[in-house]
């Protein structure tokens, strides 16, 4: 068998078309060299890779693209879950990311003490999950989206008591309050209706959460609960960002073509993001401040408000305004959406124990 070589090639085409014969040769090794680089980038990857042993799809070792794809399609999760049956529990799923379903290396990987955060750098996967303000341009880090290990551990020093056992107990009866005004609304819709007529119980449980986010932080449930509804929008936005969170992690980098990015915003293309949500914490701020300045005797337990404030006065070098909101911002996106979807899996999985798999 005879391979035709590119000068076999290009020397056809040159002598068929006469005229182009030298931009059309140039062209052809131009993209013969990106392909061998490519090729080359890949094999070297390949090769050199310390993940080379792990197993995992083909297309996964070279590109993130397959990632990304299958997150699109919303059921990354059962794919994962088969991917671990087929390859066992180290599985690559990307040039340099490898999904583990064991829960040993949990407190190694997410460690607190020096060390364990110098080996275990938070990747670029956390910083889309910053927003960027609209007035002025500039991106704004919260404590989850701060990879910065330094400037990460000097953030959350002043906070960080605030999140133990015995704090988190502090706010409960804030979390009871709202326990019962689900209570008694499912009540309402339920039982008041002669268990007639199903409720979407899944809605209620994301009211819920939200609602006692609100509550924790503020001493304000957000109103969910009270409306029955979305009634501003914030939850449609919220699930709409972390769809697109779910789909940019795969290339993070993406998030600078699509999101942070003045162009897009300007011209008013670009993705949801948590924009609203500040907004709604400066809100809230603004009103507290005001509550502060009136002479009316407020009584009322400590809210997570009252934490960041009392950081400030503790830590006046680094919680000043801004970081104040950044707080109360990483609680509304990290406490809402988290818990929602474990109490709604709770019950899902304990029903269908219940009824033998039957849904
Ligand atoms: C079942 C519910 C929850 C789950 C599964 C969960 C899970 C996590 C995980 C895995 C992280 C670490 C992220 C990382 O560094 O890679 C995290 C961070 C965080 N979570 Fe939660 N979380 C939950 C509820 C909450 C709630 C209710 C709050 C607030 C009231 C909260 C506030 C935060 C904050 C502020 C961070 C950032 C901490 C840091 O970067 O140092 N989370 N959460």
């Amino acid at each position: 068998m005879t391979v035709r070589g590119l000068d076999d090639w290009t020397f056809m085409v040159s002598t068929s078309i006469n005229g182009i014969s030298v931009s059309l040769t140039a062209n052809l090794l131009v993209i013969a060299t990106l392909v061998l680089t490519l090729l080359g980038d890949f094999a070297v990857s390949h090769l050199l890779s310390p993940l080379r042993s792990i197993p995992g799809p083909f297309l996964a070792r070279y590109t993130n693209l397959y990632r990304l794809y299958h997150t699109t399609r919303g059921s990354f999760h059962l794919h994962i879950t088969r991917l671990h049956k087929t390859y066992g529990p180290d599985v690559r799923i990307g040039p340099n990311t490898v999904d583990i379903d064991y829960p040993e290396p949990i407190k190694v990987v997410f460690g607190t003490t020096t060390k364990q955060k110098a080996e275990w750098k938070k990747t670029g996967f956390y910083l889309s999950s910053s927003t960027r303000v609209k007035e002025t341009g500039e991106i704004m880090y919260n404590l989850f989206s701060q990879i910065d290990p330094e400037l990460h551990a000097k953030w959350k020093r002043p906070v960080a008591k605030y999140y133990s056992a015995a704090a988190v107990a502090r706010v409960e009866s804030k979390m009871d309050e709202v326990v019962d005004m689900l209570c008694q609304e499912l009540d309402k819709r339920v039982s008041g209706n002669n268990g007639q007529g199903g409720i979407d119980l899944g809605k209620w449980i994301v009211y819920y959460t939200w609602d006692v986010i609100g509550n924790v932080t503020f001493s304000q449930p957000l109103g969910y609960l009270r409306e029955g509804k979305d009634f501003d929008g914030t939850l449609l936005t919220a699930d709409k960002t972390l769809d697109y969170f779910a789909f940019i992690t795969s290339i993070p980098w993406l998030d600078y073509v699509f999101d942070k990015n003045r162009i897009m915003r300007i011209m008013r293309i670009a993705p949801p993001s948590f924009n609203h949500i500040v907004g709604l914490s400066v809100g809230h701020i603004m009103k507290r401040f005001q509550e502060d300045q009136s002479t009316e005797q407020k009584n009322r337990d400590a809210d997570y408000l009252d934490m960041f404030h009392e950081a400030r006065q503790k830590w006046p070098e680094v919680v000043d305004d801004a970081m104040v909101v950044r707080y109360t911002l990483s609680n509304m996106i990290a406490g809402a959406d988290t818990t929602s979807s474990i109490i709604k899996a709770a019950i899902y999985y304990s029903m269908m124990a219940e009824w033998g798999g039957k849904s």
